[in-house]
């Protein structure tokens, strides 16, 4: 299939009147399954990396698997995904390369892209990084007073911020002690003025990360950022000359317009338009995470993605986790109306994660149109949300257990925590892992009237008991969190998100649904300002809010 044509319209496949058909018939029994077949957990099991999924508590048959595999067939994800990797331009509507797999390709690869050795100019930069990283990291990279650097602040927002905040958190054991990163994102002046508050200006570095250098907040921040800097070091009777080349690095594709900001574009790491905002973790956007855990650990780390890459890339869809996971999801939204999906972490150190993937496959798939333009045939893009278990579990899995939508959910825990500790005879991850353990099997298999009945329960509050089960879930279970893991899980969701956008003929990689409102931000800034030209020009509401905004502000 060439890049450009007409996406096939799944609900038109004979794979979608079969999954019809399954939908119809289905009456999801996950205790009947199980106890009719023995083998049910093993054979739904998966291995991808060091991952081991188990999707045998999921509204998975054979049949099921074979419709949504020759769904995959006949909409071309197979096909798709290896121009992805071949780099062609698969983001159609800004004409670009979908290349994030070339980020963690070995250095003996080789690939060319519009005459380019791409995996050549990327490990070019991640030897410009790690020897930048190095540097920090041992004291020779020093502030303006010659003081070394204590604390790293990744300023940026979107892709250049969350991905690096998640696997800093998920990575914390690896920190080399002396080091801190913080992060700063939202306008909000707050963030700002938090995060610097108790930060001494002689140790501490920037690292502005835009991949465009545009962005409002990030240019705000880092304006700000200067000001405090400079402005703490004055205060201390210190010269700033040379201060923001000894202060700020920059993470960019648009080195230009790191020049022009002022920071010395030797001090500045570039990666390329075919690397996507929500892609961008594992390009030099990650270089707070290199300087914090390490070269070698982010080198573990870009081999974990490169293993579920193979993965994906060469396995069969039957075998195929991530394929199977997306189409999985597919089979929730499109034929159960599923309109969320929870990812609940059991692994505190995972508790970014959640609001990560959100921006993965919500910026992703949320959209209404197709790559030709087209409307899109079929629901598209879930609803991405959750929290580390077990917190999560005296919040919000009241619902999940008990309300009348259908979520499916993904459990994700490692077997080695980074601190074993016990209390008493019990080993508290233990306690966590049973209660992961718990939680599914509740979700699967649920409690009926008969069972509650049977614990003496007066009959007028038997049925607020009762648990319906079938609720499914995915568990997804690592030997630990270690920086290879933590690459392989963003893989893995970086695939799944990639096969439900296929199947739903749209382009994941654009995200011009964000654009309208940074656009009118910046013509209601004048308004609220006090311009009154800008004023009259608004709506109604907005020009009561500002009044009130005024009448508000002190
Ligand atoms: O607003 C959306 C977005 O373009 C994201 O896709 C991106 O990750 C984020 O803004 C930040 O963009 P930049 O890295 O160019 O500052």
């Amino acid at each position: 299939m060439s890049t450009t044509r007409t996406p096939v319209d799944p609900t038109a496949t004979a794979a979608w009147k079969r999954l019809t058909e399954l939908h119809k018939s289905m009456e999801p029994d996950l205790r009947a399954w199980f106890a009719q077949d023995p083998q049910r957990a093993e054979r739904y099991s998966y291995e991808v990396g060091d991952l081991f999924v188990d999707l045998s508590k999921n509204f998975l048959t054979d049949e099921v698997r074979d419709a949504l595999v020759e769904l995959a067939e006949a909409v071309d994800v197979p096909g798709r995904r290896d121009a992805m990797f071949a780099g062609e331009h698969i983001n159609i509507t800004e004409d670009r390369a979908v290349l994030h797999t070339a980020l963690r390709r070995p250095a003996t690869d080789t690939l060319t892209v519009d005459g380019q050795d791409v995996v050549a100019d990327v490990h070019e930069v991640l030897e410009k990084i790690y020897a930048f990283a190095r540097r920090v990291r041992s004291g020779e990279w020093t502030g303006v007073t010659g003081k070394p650097i204590k604390t790293v602040v990744n300023i940026g927002i979107g892709g250049s911020d969350l991905g690096p905040v998640m696997v800093y958190e998920a990575l914390r054991p690896y920190v080399q002690e002396g080091l801190e990163a913080r992060f700063i994102s939202n306008i909000d002046p707050n963030d700002c003025a938090e995060k610097v508050s108790d930060l001494d200006p002689e140790t501490t570095l920037f690292i502005i990360a835009s991949k465009t250098f545009t962005t409002l907040e990030t240019l705000t921040n880092a304006r700000m950022a200067r000001t405090w800097l400079l402005e703490a070091l004055a205060a201390r009777g210190i010269s700033t000359d040379g201060a923001v080349a000894k202060h700020f690095v920059a993470v960019s594709t648009a080195l230009d317009k790191v020049e022009a900001f002022g920071i010395d574009p030797a001090n500045a790491f570039g990666f390329w338009n075919w690397v996507g905002g929500r892609y961008s973790v594992d390009s030099a956007v990650g270089t707070v995470l290199a300087v914090t855990v390490g070269p070698e650990n982010f080198a573990d780390f870009l081999s974990g993605f490169h293993a579920v890459d193979e993965h994906f890339a060469t396995k069969a869809p039957a075998e195929n986790v991530p394929m199977l996971m997306g189409l999985l999801n597919v089979w929730y939204v499109n034929f159960f109306q599923a309109a969320s999906h929870a990812v609940l972490p059991y692994a505190q150190y995972l508790h970014r994660f959640p609001a990560y993937l959100q921006q993965l496959t919500m910026e992703s798939n949320g959209k209404s149109v197709r790559w030709d333009g087209s409307p899109v045939v079929a629901d598209t893009g879930e609803i991405f949300w959750g929290e580390p278990g077990t917190n999560g579990q005296h919040a919000f899995f009241q619902l999940l257990h008990q309300g009348t939508r259908l979520i499916p959910a993904d459990f994700i825990t490692v077997a080695n925590p980074a601190h074993p500790v016990k209390d008493g005879e019990a080993d508290v991850h233990e306690l966590l892992l049973s209660n992961f353990l718990a939680q599914t099997a509740a979700l699967a298999f649920g409690k009926t009237a008969d069972e509650v009945r049977a614990e003496g329960t007066p009959e007028a509050i038997v049925p607020a008991r009762v648990f319906s089960g079938n609720r499914p879930t995915t568990s997804i279970l690592a030997p630990a969190l270690t920086p290879t893991v933590v690459g392989q899980l963003i893989a893995l969701y970086e695939h799944i998100t990639f096969t439900e956008g296929i199947v739903w003929g749209i382009d994941s990689f654009d995200q011009w649904g964000v654009e309208l409102g940074k656009k009118l931000a910046l013509e209601i800034a004048p308004a609220v300002r006090g311009d009154e030209a800008a004023y009259a020009g608004q709506d109604a509401s907005t020009r009561q809010l500002i009044d009130r905004y005024r009448g508000l502000r002190h």
